[in-house]
């Protein structure tokens, strides 16, 4: 296992997942439920902050989900989270949804959503975490804008309270 004070890049925590369209994922339409794709991209960011962290994490915040497109039933649906940035203990998590007919190979992207995680120590406390090396020309992108989509995210909950 890593030091967990040894930063990480991005590429070390990013997660890739697929889920085939079935009946019970869909309304009388045949298109997905808005509901579950949003808990399978909650899942693949967890699993990111999980990874990177290395401690247990609990979602704080969902940012703006706006769904661009339908899912029907029978398409492939592939998720990708990647951690776009590190605060103490607070991380943010870029996922994007693809939907892919499977029989002529075109793939649409559907969703994109950011999400914002604490990793916890053993007493369910935030806990200071690693930092994140941006390395590609994107990451260093998605590092700064996350920085500021990160701040909005606390001023928004700041005002909530
Ligand atoms: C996560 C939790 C333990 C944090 O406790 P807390 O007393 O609010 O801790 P803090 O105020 O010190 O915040 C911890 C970090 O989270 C960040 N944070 C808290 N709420 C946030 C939000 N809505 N959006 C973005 N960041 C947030 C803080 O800015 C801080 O970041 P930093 O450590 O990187 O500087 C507590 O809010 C909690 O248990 N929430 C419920 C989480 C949960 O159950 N989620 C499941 C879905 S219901």
């Amino acid at each position: 296992m890593h030091n967990q004070n040894t930063p990480k890049t991005a590429h070390e925590s990013a997660v890739e997942m697929r889920y085939l369209v079935m009946p019970n994922h869909t309304n009388p339409q045949n298109s997905i439920f808005g509901g579950v794709v949003m808990s399978w991209i909650d899942m693949a960011a967890a699993m990111v902050a999980e990874r990177h962290s290395n401690r247990p994490v609990v979602t704080v915040h969902v940012d703006d989900i706006s769904f661009k497109a339908p899912i029907k039933i029978g398409d492939h649906v592939l998720i990708k989270a990647s951690l776009n940035f590190v605060g103490k203990s607070s991380m943010l998590v870029g996922v994007k949804v693809f939907a892919e007919n499977p029989f002529t190979g075109i793939t649409r992207h559907t969703t994109t959503a950011y999400l914002a995680f604490v990793a916890l120590d053993d007493i369910g406390k935030p806990i200071q975490i690693r930092g994140v090396i941006p390395e590609t020309d994107e990451e260093i992108r998605r590092f700064a804008e996350g920085n500021a989509r990160m701040d909005e995210m606390k001023k928004k909950n700041a005002k909530k309270i």
